[in-house]
């Protein structure tokens, strides 16, 4: 049976992208972001998963406004990136697990669950910036199954909704057969928004109450509509929606074995947690 051993969640900004590609880690901006990183390395290379579940929120790179699927499965046996705008280099391909993402699909729609399948899957900075975060000299040594959450058009769904969703994938995985180690990933938020009246809104007590929750109460944020969240967050704060993803996908007792939270990166608070699931 395949075990989730842990969960790990932190915002996604392409600017990270211009930072790394310019060398810039030791820079007074961004030392502190990047810091964050060495624990959660550090257990990756200790823990060593085999298999890397991300929830995360296309941009408009796989999927535009004409068409946006609430929820998404990969199933392709490879994912890249491609040029979204930002200027980001293109990452080396990530292996997919085709057979491992066919079994979550079959199990969300045996539980009511609804997602559109794709066997070919375009990846976006949501993605490839944690990936490269958390791994480097690409050199990828987990296989990715990738799950994207809609979070750019109205209407979104609910937390409880991706409360839900996330202890479904738990499910699924923990029924597969095969003897894989896998990582849950959330990517996004915390609090932040690109546009409007209120660009460049954030709230911090917000967020480390969230970020609290996640650890002592994760049902938390489930109580909050989604006007209710992007009130809190900012419009592009309700991507804070695949960290509950991904929190609810631990199964057994979790414990929180980092957390950093900095203000901005870019125009966003980035936060970054790592969970221990000992199920
Ligand atoms: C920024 C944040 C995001 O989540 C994103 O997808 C794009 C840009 C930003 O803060 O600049
Ligand atoms: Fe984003």
């Amino acid at each position: 049976m395949a075990r989730i051993v842990g969960g790990i969640t932190t915002s996604h900004v392409p600017a990270i992208g211009g930072a790394i590609a310019k060398g810039l880690q030791n820079e007074p901006y961004w030392k502190p972001f990047f810091d964050g990183f060495g624990p959660v390395r550090q257990w990756l290379a200790e823990v060593k998963p085999d298999v890397a579940v991300v929830f995360y929120n296309d941009h408009g790179l796989n999927f535009f406004l004409d068409k946006m699927p609430t929820f998404a499965v990969g199933a392709a046996p490879e994912y890249r990136n491609a040029d979204e705008g930002w200027g980001l280099a293109t990452l080396a391909p990530m292996a997919g697990h085709p057979a491992l993402s066919w079994h979550v699909i079959e199990s969300l729609v045996g539980e009511e669950f609804d997602p559109v399948s794709c066997q070919e899957m375009l990846v976006d900075h949501a993605l490839t910036l944690p990936m490269l975060l958390l791994w480097p000299d690409q050199r990828w040594p987990v296989k990715l199954l990738p799950i994207c959450i809609n979070t750019v058009q109205a209407p979104m769904p609910s937390a409880r909704r991706c409360y839900k969703l996330g202890e479904a994938v738990a499910r699924a995985v923990a029924s597969w057969p095969g003897d894989e180690k896998v990582v849950v990933i959330g990517t996004g938020g915390l609090s932040h928004q690109l546009d409007g009246e209120r660009a460049g809104f954030i709230n911090k007590p917000f967020d480390l109450a969230f970020m609290r929750s996640l650890s002592d109460d994760p049902h938390w944020a489930t109580r909050f509509s989604t006007r209710e969240l992007v009130e809190r967050a900012g419009t592009q704060g309700i991507e804070l929606l695949m960290w509950l993803a991904a929190r609810a996908a631990l199964p057994g007792a979790v414990t929180q074995l980092h957390t950093s939270y900095h203000i901005p990166i870019s125009n966003t608070a980035s936060g970054l947690m790592l969970f221990d699931s000992q199920d």
